[in-house]
């Protein structure tokens, strides 16, 4: 076989056979396929799309790539939940000890943050001696014993998409429902869960804004984890305004510990809630999420799993030296807060990276004191500017001059959670 048959294939619109598929991959992973021609054919399959026997085949394929966990010596049923990612979205934080106080355990293997959409080991990183990286002992031992984990993927956990996703991001090639459902569902199927919940998320802030195309997405998830046996649930949420009233690192663990000590801003509660149901029908547990969570148990989950990884949960967690103000320029009714705008100042203020290598503050970001439905008068502040530099503000607020829409009138409701794909 040879690549530039695969590319001229795949340019031309012919489906792409098992075997081929398995040769690529496995030549990606072990070094011998150029990453000029591994991009050229990820550019085909952007333009293209995949039928449905090659997306099953390239799935296969990244999973064969490395190692699959085994789970199956746990007593509690497995149940994992994804989230396609967006602006102050901690759901992990509060959903993974929730549920392993309701019975479950979660084997959350999560990411950094790239561009203005946050990390999740990022906002983990912010408390203080915390650890990220735990290897296979280390993770099934927390499983047992806390029955939550949330932890970096080991470097043999499909390291076909390590490579794939590292070209994908330099060469206009990430934007593609197949290759990022490929991607996502390859490593929570190799991570060995039995049940998992997908918050694909629309609007702004989100890595595809456009509802119909997140749905699509979230259809093609939730067959390619049925086909692989994984029992898969998604949930289609709105990310046009930021969730909770943070963004950044320790400012999105503080809102974390305040949810689970039973308060939190409502959105945040509504969209966990929605998701922890889901995670409990499918680990079939007779639990009532919120009545763990006003219970103060899944608290006592949070600080057992902070401790396992090193963390110390009492320690006060790190606080911004400059914290500004950004001002609402008339009064009215907060119509909307735009997330993406709001991600990009808490990214430029410090809190997310603009390459893979770079280090993240663990204390910039971004708080909003007010959210949309609230009254504010012309020069009022609206959101606290924290960084620990302050030649950083400028551009915060660059970021910002448009996000905010203000009206005469309350604005309805918004809906949460708009669609579920099952
Ligand atoms: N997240 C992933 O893990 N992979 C993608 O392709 C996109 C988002």
């Amino acid at each position: 076989m040879n690549a530039v048959d695969l590319i001229i294939a795949k340019r031309d619109g012919h489906e792409l056979g098992g075997e081929q598929i398995d040769w690529f991959i496995s030549g990606i992973t072990a070094g011998r396929i150029p990453a000029e021609q591994a991009a050229a054919l990820l550019m085909a399959i952007v333009w293209r799309g995949m039928t449905g026997r090659e997306l099953a085949a390239w799935t296969a394929a990244m999973i064969g790539s490395g190692h699959r966990l085994d789970l199956s010596s746990l007593e509690r049923p497995t149940v994992d939940k994804h989230s396609t990612g967006g602006v102050g979205d901690k759901v992990s934080l509060v959903l993974c000890p929730l549920m392993a106080a309701c019975g479950a355990a979660v084997p959350q293997l999560s990411g950094r943050g790239l561009g203005h959409t946050g990390g999740t080991l990022d906002k983990m990183e912010a408390i203080s001696g915390w650890r990220a990286e735990l290897n296979h002992e280390q993770f099934l031992a927390q499983l047992h014993e806390v029955g939550a984990v949330i932890t970096a993927a080991t470097a043999d956990l499909v390291p076909a998409d390590r490579i794939l996703y590292a070209l994908r991001d330099v060469t206009g090639t990430v934007a593609s429902i197949p290759l990022i459902a490929a991607s996502i569902m390859s490593k929570k199927i190799a991570e060995g869960t039995s049940g998992l919940v997908l918050d694909v998320k629309f609007g702004s802030g989100a890595f595809l804004p456009d509802p119909a195309e997140g749905e699509m997405l979230a259809r093609t998830m939730v067959e390619l984890g049925r086909s692989h046996g994984v029992d898969t649930v998604a949930l289609i949420t709105d990310m046009d305004q930021p969730l909770g009233r943070t963004a950044g690192n320790a400012l999105e663990v503080t809102e974390a510990v305040e949810t689970l000590a039973g308060g939190g801003p409502a959105d945040l509660v509504e969209v966990t809630l929605a998701l922890a149901q889901e995670m409990i029908s499918l680990a079939d547990l007779d639990t009532d999420p919120t009545e763990v969570l006003a219970s103060g148990r899944a608290m006592d989950t949070w600080q057992a799993m902070v401790t396992a990884q090193g963390g110390n949960p009492e320690a006060p967690l790190p606080i911004a030296p400059v914290v500004d103000h950004w001002k609402s320029p008339t009064g009215g009714v907060i119509d909307r807060i735009d997330a993406l705008a709001v991600g990009v100042a808490a990214w430029r203020l410090g809190a997310g990276r603009v390459h893979k290598e770079d280090g993240v503050s663990a204390v910039a970001g971004v708080r909003l004191r007010r959210v949309c439905g609230d009254r504010v008068a012309a020069g009022e502040v609206i959101a606290e500017l924290h960084t620990d530099n302050p030649s950083r503000l400028a551009a915060a607020h660059e970021a910002l001059s448009s996000a905010l829409t203000i009206s005469e009138t309350t604005p309805s409701r918004r809906q949460l959670v708009t669609a579920r794909i099952v």
